[in-house]
C-alpha cells in the first residue's frame, strides 16, 4: 500500500467515501494475500459448475483468479464502493474478460434472491466492521447488530448446501461466537495460511448443523474467556488491529 491511500486511522474503514477516494488512486492491492497464497484450501471447494459471490471486492484480482481456476457457473463481486465497481468494470472490459457481474451493493441488505450461490467468499470484508471495536471480547450492539447482518444476508442467499468462505485475521476465538450464532445451519471449520503471521481461511458449509430451537435464535454465545495477543502482521493488516483507544 501506498501512503498517499493509507488512512489517519482505522475508523476511516467504516467510512464509504475513504473507499471511493482509495479507488480513486489506487489501482491494485490484496487484503490478507493473493490466490496463490490460499489456493491449495479454496481449490478444493470449486467446481465448474458452481456460481459464487464475492463481498466487498475492492480493487482485488480474486474475481477473475476464480474465472481463471474454471468457474463457470457465473461469478457475482459486489463493493459498495462505486468507484471500485466501476474500475473493476473497465479493467474487465478493457481485458475481454466477461463472465464476472460487478454490482455495487451493500453487504449489510444484499440485493439477490434466497438461495442464489453456491459459494460466497469475503477476504478482509467482514474485518471492516470490527474496526471500531474497542473491546474485542465485547463489541458495541451496533458492531455486533451489523455483523450479525452480514452473517445472515450471506446465509440467505447461499444455496442449502452452499459455502462460505471468510479469510481474515480474526482469530476463531473473535469469529466463531459469529458464525456458530443461533440460526445458522452452517458448520464452522478453519484453517491458517501465510509464512510468519498466519491468516484464518474459514469455511461455513450450510445444511450441516440444526438450527437452535426458537427464543434462542437472537442470543449470542457467550465471549471466551482467554486472551492472546496478535502476531506481527505484514503490511497495511496491521491497522486493523489497532484498539480504537488508542488512537
Ligand atoms: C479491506 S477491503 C478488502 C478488499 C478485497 N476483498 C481484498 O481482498 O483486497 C474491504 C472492502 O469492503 C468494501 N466494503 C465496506 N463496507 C461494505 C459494505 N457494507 N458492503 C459492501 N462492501 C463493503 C470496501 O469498499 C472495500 O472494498
Amino acid at each position: 500500500m501506498s501512503d498517499d491511500v493509507a488512512p489517519c486511522t482505522a475508523l476511516a474503514y467504516l467510512d464509504p467515501s475513504y473507499w471511493d477516494q482509495r479507488f480513486g488512486k489506487e489501482e491494485h492491492y490484496e487484503w490478507f494475500k493473493d490466490l496463490s497464497h490460499f489456493r491449495h484450501l479454496l481449490s478444493p471447494l470449486l467446481s465448474p459448475s458452481i456460481s459464487v459471490l464475492e463481498v466487498g471486492c475492492g480493487n482485488s484480482r480474486l474475481g477473475e483468479d476464480l474465472l481463471r481456476e474454471g468457474v463457470a457457473g457465473g461469478i457475482t463481486c459486489i463493493d459498495l464502493s462505486p468507484v471500485a465497481v466501476h474500475k473493476m468494470r473497465d479493467r474487465l472490459a478493457e481485458q475481454g474478460t466477461s463472465g464476472v457481474d460487478v454490482v455495487v451493493a451493500d453487504m449489510l441488505d444484499m440485493p439477490f434472491e434466497s438461495e442464489s450461490f453456491d459459494l460466497v467468499i469475503e477476504k478482509g470484508t467482514m474485518d471492516v466492521l470490527f474496526v471500531d471495536v474497542a473491546d474485542p471480547w465485547n463489541p458495541n450492539p451496533t458492531t455486533v447488530e451489523n455483523i450479525m447482518r452480514m452473517l445472515e444476508g450471506i446465509h440467505k442467499v447461499l444455496k442449502p448446501d452452499g459455502i462460505f468462505v471468510s479469510i481474515t485475521f480474526g482469530q476463531p476465538h473473535f469469529r466463531r461466537r459469529f458464525f456458530e450464532a443461533p440460526g445458522f445451519t452452517w458448520s464452522v471449520e478453519w484453517s491458517t495460511f501465510g509464512d510468519g503471521f498466519h491468516y484464518f481461511f474459514y469455511t461455513l458449509q450450510k445444511g450441516k448443523r440444526s438450527p437452535e430451537p426458537s427464543g434462542h435464535q437472537n442470543k449470542l454465545p457467550a465471549p471466551p474467556s482467554i486472551n492472546m495477543l496478535h502476531e506481527e502482521l505484514e503490511s497495511e493488516d496491521y491497522i486493523f488491529c489497532i484498539n480504537v483507544e488508542e488512537l
